[in-house]
């Protein structure tokens, strides 16, 4: 196999966030679904951050921060030049210190750059459950709860052990409700976002609100778990648009999704295992971004399908999976 060449990470384009910070606007996804081993996952960290990732997205339900800590320990990259975030699972709501003091613990880092409140509900599944899972204990948003797991998080800045917080799977009925309450309003919120699911509602909110949108599954999780896949389920990486313009860059689709997102001016943070792809994802950020006529025709292929539904979050006496993102 040919010598991939690194990418110098001064060419990575970088979001600068409400605090003054800059984050590179785009970061190595580290959810095996369920299905890759963390020990590959944590090597394809040490991969990205040798071809000049220096963003890292983490979450200690992904079980993997350990072995990832282990990768991010061999690097000589100072940790000044790094990005890394993680997200506090459902489960831990009611005690966020202990959980982000453990995932520090796993990563080996003094702090983290960002920690995100995972769902906006305390609700959980078992691990590789099927999509029919329901827990009886399971909730609906209460925007109050929400925000007493926020002020824990807002005690983790006070206490360095966080630079930023952030939120993911809000709404902006969700965000409506809690914003006005918050000392610190969210740096980012992680969103489902490719082209088959573009948001735009949600994405001009969070610009209006100065909160920059990362975009998880950028690439439509072609390998997402089973409990995320229905029937109706789109695929970017499929549509004759994409395929089209993706050949005109001389690029593979799900490259070119990568190029959309940074192009679109949000944060992608696609997942992969593969050295040519995690290169060539990243490569795509640094050449000549998408112009307004392939802007246009990208917004005019999105199918509105969400992928991840979240079912296994469903309390009871919610009617379907819609009810989750306000809809
Ligand atoms: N906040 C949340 O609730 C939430 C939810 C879901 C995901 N996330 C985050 O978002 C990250 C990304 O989402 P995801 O992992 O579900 O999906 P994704 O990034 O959309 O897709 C990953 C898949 O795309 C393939 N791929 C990547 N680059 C490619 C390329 N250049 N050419 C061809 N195939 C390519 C990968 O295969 P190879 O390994 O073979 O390259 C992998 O199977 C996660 O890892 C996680 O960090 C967050």
């Amino acid at each position: 196999m040919t010598e991939l060449s690194p990418i110098d990470p001064a060419l990575v384009p970088q979001r600068i966030l409400s605090s003054g910070a800059s984050m590179p606007a785009i970061g190595l996804g580290t959810f095996g679904s369920d299905h890759v081993d963390h020990d590959i996952v944590a090597s394809s960290v040490e991969t990205a951050i040798g071809l000049g990732y220096r963003h890292i997205d983490c979450a200690s339900v992904y079980g993997n921060e350990t072995q990832i800590g282990h990768a991010l320990a061999a690097t000589s990259v100072p940790r000044a030049e790094l990005w890394v975030s993680s997200k506090v699972w459902n489960d831990q709501h009611g005690d966020v210190a202990t959980a982000c003091e453990q995932t520090l613990r796993d990563l080996g880092l003094d702090y983290l750059d960002n920690y995100l409140v995972h769902w906006p509900f305390p609700n959980v599944h078992p691990p590789h459950c099927d999509v029919d899972e329901r827990n009886p204990d399971a909730v609906p948003y209460d925007p109050w709860a929400f925000l007493e797991t926020w002020e824990q998080m807002e005690a983790l800045v006070q206490r360095g052990l966080v630079r930023h917080i952030g939120t993911s799977n809000m709404t902006i009925p969700k965000l409506d409700l809690i914003i006005p309450h918050m000392t610190i309003t969210p740096s980012v919120n992680q969103m489902e976002l490719h082209p088959h699911f573009q948001q735009p509602e949600l994405f001009g909110y969070l610009i209006d609100h100065d909160i920059e949108p990362i975009g998880f599954c950028p690439i439509g999780s072609p390998a997402r778990p089973e409990r995320d896949r229905t029937a109706d389920d789109s695929s970017p990486t499929t549509d004759p648009v994409l395929v089209e313009i993706a050949e005109a860059h001389g690029l593979h689709p799900a490259t070119l999704c990568v190029k959309w997102a940074v192009s679109n001016g949000h944060t992608p943070i696609p997942f992969s295992t593969n050295p040519r792809n995690i290169h060539a994802n990243l490569e795509a950020t640094t050449t000549e971004l998408l112009d307004e006529d392939e802007l246009d025709r990208i917004e005019a292929a999105d199918q509105n399908c969400r992928l991840i539904k979240g079912q296994v979050f469903l309390w009871d006496g919610a009617t379907d999976w819609h009810e989750l993102w306000d809809e």
